[in-house]
């Protein structure tokens, strides 16, 4: 079978580990996928910028959008981040040339995920997005491929390893937010503006998504109650403590009688529950249905390598996708049959 050709978009701490796993595993790649996997464009900024890594032969562009429409190029990857921008218009591009696109971009999906899947739908080709949400977890594949059937009732988990982090180190070591919050930086765990990771806003970006899945309803990224960690003490983390309980960063989606309930907030939790042993970079998200019961997933949740994990494993399935396979649609439901989202009174 003919090579699959990879374009990369942003070669940042995601980008960069993308790019290093297609080419430390493509023997592996190769076998799994029965066909080669090669990265043949690649753009970001700063066209000098040495990346640690080999980019042997791929084509670069200074423009995302260019790569998008005109590199000999299969699948779009799209790890520039931001939900305007450059992000949004190569994703478009991308999928009105109709090739298919894998992103990590939540964000993005939050904002615009629905109209893009339409587009995806209506040309036919895959938006992958497993790494958009808890980082290396396959929770959109569980949720998207794994629970036909299961009537979900409630999901929800830590959904940010900036935040888990913080806390788990504040708590830990009893170092201060803002030490813990630099370290997360220099890790590659946070946002480019880390205020989207401890005031709530990638947790709910994410959540959002989840709970489209969940529920089959329109991504509704701006209901949702958000309180962030930033205000968390030491004294506050001592006092949890002293009555039996840890503080966690969760994202709660729910079914009511009235509607949907999404919040996210700092949340105290039995230090003895399986929840308040989620440590670090970790997230965990559970899911609760009426066939299946309660699952729980854990793992690393950002973090090059983590989030490359997801990206190339979404890379794999396209590489394993044959011409003229009908899709599913990208968030369980096609784009036009999701319900418009009802805010729990
Ligand atoms: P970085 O900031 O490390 O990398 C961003 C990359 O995008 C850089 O290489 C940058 O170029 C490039 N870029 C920015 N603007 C443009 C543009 N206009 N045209 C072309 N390239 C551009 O981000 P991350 O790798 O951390 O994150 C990337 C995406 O993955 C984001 O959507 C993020 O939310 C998501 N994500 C990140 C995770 C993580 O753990 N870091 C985990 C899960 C998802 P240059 O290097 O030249 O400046
Ligand atoms: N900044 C995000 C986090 C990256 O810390 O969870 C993974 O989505």
């Amino acid at each position: 079978a003919e090579a699959l050709r990879v374009g990369i978009a942003g070669l940042g701490t995601v980008g960069a580990s993308v790019a290093r796993v297609l080419r430390d595993k493509a023997a592996e790649l190769t076998r799994q996928c029965g066909r080669d996997v090669v990265v043949s464009a690649v753009s970001a900024r700063d066209a000098k910028r040495d990346r640690g890594v080999d980019l042997g032969a791929a084509k670069w562009f200074d423009d995302p959008v260019k790569m998008a429409q005109t590199a000999d190029i299969d699948v779009f990857v799209e790890l520039i981040g931001g939900d305007e921008g450059a992000a949004r218009a190569s994703v478009k591009a991308a999928l009105e040339a109709g090739r298919h696109v894998v992103t990590a971009n939540k964000a993005l999906l939050a904002k615009h995920g629905v109209a893009l899947a339409e587009i995806a739908e209506k040309k036919g080709v895959l938006l992958n997005y497993e790494a958009a949400v808890a980082g290396g977890i396959p929770v959109i594949k569980t949720m998207r491929e794994a629970m036909a059937g299961n009537s979900v009732t409630r999901v929800f988990g830590i959904l940010n390893g900036t935040c888990n982090y913080i806390l788990t180190r504040m708590e830990a070591e009893g170092i201060s937010f803002d030490a813990c919050l630099k370290d997360a930086q220099r890790l590659g765990y946070a946002e480019a503006d880390p205020t989207f990771d401890i005031e709530g806003h990638d947790t709910a970006h994410k959540l959002s998504i989840l709970t489209s899945l969940a529920f089959g309803t329109k991504i509704a990224a701006n209901d949702i109650y958000m309180e962030g960690i930033s205000n968390i003490s030491q004294a506050d983390i001592r006092a949890a403590g002293d009555l039996g309980y840890r503080i966690k960063l969760l994202g709660v989606a729910q079914r009511t009688d009235s509607g949907i309930e999404q919040r996210v907030h700092p949340t105290m939790v039995p230090t003895a529950s399986v929840i308040a042993q989620v440590h670090g970079v970790t997230n965990a998200v559970a899911i609760e249905t009426d066939i299946l019961g309660e699952l729980l997933l854990s793992g690393p949740g950002a973090g090059g390598n983590a989030t490359a994990s997801a990206v190339v494993g979404d890379i794999a399935d396209i590489a394993k996708s044959r011409p003229g396979f009908q899709h599913g649609p990208v968030f369980g439901l096609p784009a036009k049959e999701l319900r418009p989202y009802k805010k729990a009174q």
